[in-house]
């Protein structure tokens, strides 16, 4: 017997999802690998019928995009609410379908309930050129009490295959993006974010694979919520097998109320599918972010190669220190220059100042004018550190209005990193922020703010002491977006102690990621790793640090640091002022090899390389054109082998004859490596893509903590 009358599908390059529905929710019947054109849907549909199991409801329950309790579901509902107020409690029902909208790419689905007035649109979409679905939910409050919500989900995800295992990231500070491989376990599983941001710890993604799936093959089904305050993700694999996926902002208390004729919606959740592994399945996103999410200003100009004050000067700010930070910047051909923390009123350490958004009058006695000015006679760009949701008791804002905190007044607010929260949400404080920075940006042509948020959110309750997370986030985006609309050439950098606001939800408002507060690039090249599931490396800020890392007090040669920090959006974070010339030429070689090669790192394909030593990874690119590819190579612990193993290269074209050389190693190779016979080290050698891809390459011998960074140009045809 068919299950299902109506069907429809949607087709990106090379995945179909495909929607079946009668009365109710529409069902994912599948999400997968492109299927044959002109299939029958019907056929589909029928085959999807299941088997009645004893002990079962008379009817099947499948999971629709919105699984409903009332229609004897009996896992985690996608929707958890009632209508207060009222003699119609209407905390369970049943959703009716009622209409569909039809885009070129993408699907409304339209649903009522009438008993509880609510109304449920489900909006689908599918980009054929990215193959990334972006689903959302938004619930519609058509009755004449409120509705108060305590889970919304995005659209669930049912993978059409029996995936065995889940990939989730987590962390801490100066350790994100973390990758923890499990089983499936039955039951469920939830992840819960509380911090007020993305947070280091939480990261919303989840990706579905088999036991055998890795970086080059197997299949894998990936999603991330794009939201940047608190969100819940619940994995649950049922008795029947079926596994389903939840994710959505998570509501405090209260948080969730929809007054009669409003509507809530979550945020997108993006999905997409490879049948190739988890490379194929992060070039999908990759492409889906270039193409759909980030706006860059001026969207050819490449990532300036940057300079930032932090690590090299922390607060002690002086001219002519600066001045001489911003000749050497220039001299090794940055282009930009990042004023960090310490340039505002009172800003001598972290216990003071945040919300006095005015220059320093000690430090810089004719506001940030000089300073500006000088590094754009250099001609770098100019860029400010700002923190803007924060303040410090210590402050003459807070002297002023202690009442704009986030809290709850009868209880001790919670202090971290010595600083309160402000209620962003309420326009005079929004209009506050705006009206003492937009000033700063205006008179000098600053081009770029680091946006900055130091702490988790502890009680965060408005003004008349409502739980106010979800508002937050949305004054947030809607702040930032004040300033780009303001100054159309502005650029944003999303930081939160490094990695604690990194989704595709502020980057709708940002154009690069403060990546992680570790610059130890032993850390760095792990957490990058983790980074590159979800986002291209033109986003990932990644810095050369000072030769002892202060986060983690571990000691680097400056050719490794250079290296890992080359394949992202780079910049260097340590006081060139005071390096040995050798340091500095190591600096003023790494910065002019990125700016060679930024554009294939920045638009190419990229590739995660692992194998089969742990402590060896490495990061590939390959232009759109094939014609080029980069590759470099990281040994984070001292090798398992004397010899390491070789290093296929995926991704080029297999009829092209390419030119291989290594372009840079650190200083230890050489000392590793008595003789190496090998063309690699003498000059580079010429071979197919084919052959590279199967073959692959024979590397020197690698101390730890040492690597090179390969090029691949190609020289002709075969
Ligand atoms: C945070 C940021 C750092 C730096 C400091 C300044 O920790 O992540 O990069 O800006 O604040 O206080």
């Amino acid at each position: 017997m068919s299950n299902y009358e109506n069907t429809l599908r949607l087709d990106g390059w090379s995945t179909t999802l495909v929607f079946a529905w009668n009365d109710g929710i529409p069902v994912v019947i599948y999400h997968g690998e492109k299927l044959q054109s002109g299939i029958d849907l019907g056929v589909l549909a029928d085959i999807h019928a299941r088997p009645f199991t004893q002990a079962s409801l008379d009817d099947n329950s499948p999971i629709s995009l919105h699984p409903e309790l009332g229609r004897g579901f009996l896992g985690h509902p996608g929707l958890i609410g009632h209508r207060v107020k009222s003699d119609k409690p209407g905390w369970a029902g049943q959703f009716v379908f009622a209409r569909r909208i039809d885009r070129e790419h993408g699907v409304t689905f339209g649903m009522i309930d009438a008993v509880r007035g609510m109304e449920m649109e489900i909006v689908c979409d599918l980009d054929p050129e990215t193959d990334v679905a972006v689903f959302a939910t938004e619930l519609f409050n058509v009755g004449d009490s409120p509705v108060s919500v305590d889970w919304l989900s995005a659209p669930v995800v049912v993978p059409a295959q029996q995936y065995s295992q889940h990939l989730s990231f987590h962390g801490r500070w100066c350790a994100e993006f973390q990758i923890e491989r499990q089983p499936i376990p039955m039951g469920l599983t939830k992840r819960e974010n509380r911090r007020g941001r993305t947070s280091h710890e939480a990261f919303p993604g989840l990706i579905l694979l088999n036991a055998k799936t890795d970086d080059e093959s197997g299949p894998c089904l990936g999603m991330h919520l794009g939201w940047s305050g608190n969100h819940r993700i619940v994995l649950e694999r049922l008795s029947t097998g079926d596994v389903q996926v939840q994710m959505g902002a998570l509501l405090f208390s209260g948080e969730g109320m929809i007054k009669p004729k409003q509507s809530m919606k979550t945020p997108s959740i993006y999905v997409a599918h490879s049948s190739n592994g988890l490379n194929a399945l992060s070039q999908k996103f990759h492409h889906h972010v270039r193409k759909n999410i980030l706006k860059f200003p001026v969207p050819d100009k490449p990532r300036p190669v940057t300079v930032n004050t932090w690590e090299a000067l922390y607060f002690d700010h002086d001219h002519s220190r600066l001045c001489a930070l911003v000749d050497a910047a220039a001299d090794i051909g940055a282009e930009r220059f990042v004023l960090d923390d310490g340039w505002f009123r009172g800003r001598n350490d972290d216990t003071s100042s945040l919300g006095d958004w005015y220059p320093d009058e000690t430090k810089y006695p004719n506001g940030l004018g000089p300073l500006a000015e000088y590094v754009q006679s250099k001609g770098l760009d100019f860029g400010l550190w700002i923190e803007p949701e924060m303040i410090n008791e210590k402050s003459e804002l807070f002297q002023k209005h202690p009442d704009w905190v986030l809290g709850l007044n009868s209880y001790p607010n919670m202090t971290g990193r010595n600083q309160l929260v402000l209620d962003i949400a309420n326009p005079l404080v929004s209009d506050y922020i705006f009206e003492t920075i937009a000033p700063l940006i205006e008179n000098h042509q600053i081009k770029y703010l680091k946006w900055d948020m130091n702490r988790d959110l502890v009680l965060p309750g408005d003004q008349s002491g409502r739980a106010n997370v979800y508002n937050q986030t949305g004054a947030l985006y809607a702040l930032m977006d004040r300033f780009l609309k303001a100054f159309p050439t502005l650029e944003i950098e999303s930081c939160a102690s490094g990695g604690g606001r990194v989704d595709y939800g502020v980057l709708a408002h940002t154009h690069r990621f403060w990546t992680s507060d570790s610059n130890d690039s032993v850390e760095r090249a792990r957490i990058q790793t983790g980074f590159s599931h979800f986002f291209p490396p033109e986003l990932m800020g990644a810095h050369i640090g000072p030769a002892w890392s202060h986060t983690s007090g571990r000691g680097l040669h400056a050719g490794f640091r250079a290296l890992v920090a080359s394949y992202g959006h780079m910049g260097i974070e340590a006081d060139l002022t005071k390096m040995s010339d050798e340091d500095r030429e190591i600096m003023r070689d790494a910065v002019t090899r990125h700016k060679q090669d930024r554009a294939i790192w920045h638009t190419g394909k990229f590739y995660r390389v692992r194998t089969v030593d742990y402590g060896l990874i490495g990061a590939l690119s390959v232009s759109v054109a094939l014609d080029q590819a980069r590759m470099v190579l990281m040994q984070l612990e001292r090798p398992r082998s004397t010899i390491p193993p070789r290093i296929r290269v995926p991704g080029l074209n297999k009829s092209a004859v390419y030119k291989v050389r290594i372009q840079t190693m650190t200083e230890q190779v050489k000392k590793a490596n008595r003789s190496f016979p090998n063309p690699i080290f003498n000059g580079g050698f010429e071979l197919t893509g084919a052959a590279l891809e199967t073959v692959g390459l024979g590397l020197p011998s690698l101390y730890a903590q040492t690597g090179l960074a390969i090029s691949i140009e190609q020289v002709g045809e075969q």
